[in-house]
């Protein structure tokens, strides 16, 4: 088994699911990223009869879980039945997932890598893998650790029979049906969000409706992600080569995974040392809570990464006029040495940066897709 080294020490006690983790018997990852959730070294889970790690980033600090899990090629995962709904992420592979509710009938939707699906709570999900020679591996969020801060029986969230209104199956057979894309401006304020809607999202590396992310620099475009009914969302954010975004500062168990691109992130706790996180496609991170993270793209295509959210309740974001200014750094503001180590970066790899010099010396610079 392997035994990853924990680069975090927790101040904190564990929480009541951290012991649970550790009882599982695979692989529990305590650093800050994993570089490549694709190869990442996995352990047999005997009590599910596949290979498995928990991802206890430093982020997620107790709000989020976030564990991967393979599918032998040629294989299947046998059903299981979680009480929680359940956000996954295709890191790799091709397969089917056939997913019921007790006495209903069964619905099963085809998957490829870079697929992004939503799993309702109370519902069987069995996993299998349409290919004989590529293992598929699956990043899979959920809220187990609060859910079991508040019931501290295990038992609770797995296999229980719940009398469920099936949401899959049925006439209501199109729960994984491609989602849709929608303009809209929630605030009424001129700041339209383009949202992407639905269940099944076939394929976040080539999703190009997208919008201009105002206010974040380096002409970086975004779409929301929301199922329906449900208060889990993410986000999909995609910025050109050879530029970076600006540093910024939120709430934890942001869960960033990379689909696209070749860049790094910067994390640091204000006047502390910075935690540099290299990524590419598969790449898997999460900025601790409050911490400044900044995000850049030192390849030559646009990266791109997708963020999976904490619950509203953890976001930080919940009051209406909060004053954010001391939560984002202006380029004219930051570090000198951000922008050096970014230009070192890309002359490593024979490119220059293609910021424009006057974001550096005009506090009003608008990129321009932020100009309207
Ligand atoms: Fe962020």
């Amino acid at each position: 088994m392997v035994e990853a080294k924990p680069a975090v020490n927790y101040i904190r006690q564990p929480y009541f699911y951290d012991n649970w983790v550790e009882k599982q018997g695979i692989p529990v990852y305590r650093d800050y990223y994993i570089e490549d959730g694709r190869t990442v070294e996995l352990g047999d889970w005997d009590a599910r009869g596949h290979k498995a790690a928990f991802l206890q980033l430093a982020g997620l600090e107790g709000v989020s879980e976030a564990r991967i899990s393979e599918i032998a090629p040629g294989g299947r995962i046998a059903p299981v039945k979680f009480a929680l709904e359940e956000v996954v992420y295709v890191l790799q592979g091709r397969g089917v997932a056939t997913v019921w509710a007790d006495g209903g009938e069964k619905h099963s939707f085809e998957w490829n890598a870079h697929a992004l699906f939503r799993i309702p709570g109370n519902h069987w999900v069995e996993y299998s893998n349409m290919t004989g020679d590529v293992p598929v591996r699956l990043l899979q969020v959920n809220n187990l650790p609060v859910a079991m801060s508040t019931l501290q029986r295990p038992e609770h969230f797995f296999d229980v029979s719940v009398p469920t209104k099936s949401m899959v199956g049925g006439p209501e057979g199109d729960f994984f049906s491609d989602a849709q894309a929608i303009e809209s401006d929630p605030s009424g304020r001129g700041q339209v969000r383009s949202y992407w809607v639905g269940n099944f999202f076939p394929d976040m590396r080539a999703w190009d409706k997208l919008v201009p992310f105002k206010g974040r620099g380096a002409g970086g475009t975004t779409v929301f992600v929301q199922f329906p009914g449900s208060e889990l969302t993410a986000h999909m954010s995609v910025f050109p080569a050879k530029t970076y975004k600006k540093g910024h500062r939120h709430g934890p168990a942001y869960v960033l995974a990379i689909p696209a691109g070749e860049g790094f992130s910067v994390m640091w706790q204000e006047g502390k040392e910075k935690v540099y996180v290299p990524w590419h496609e598969g790449s898997i991170f999460v900025p601790p809570n409050r911490w400044f993270h900044q995000h850049f793209n030192v390849g030559e295509t646009p990266g791109r990464y997708l963020a999976f959210h904490p619950l509203p309740q953890f976001t930080g974001f919940a009051a209406e006029n909060l004053d954010r200014s001391s939560d984002q750094y202006e380029y004219h503001q930051e570090d000198p040495a951000i922008r050096a180590h970014f230009e070192a970066e890309l002359k490593k790899r024979g490119l220059a940066s293609e910021m424009p010099a006057e974001a550096y010396t005009n506090p009003d610079y608008k990129f321009e897709n932020e100009k309207d």
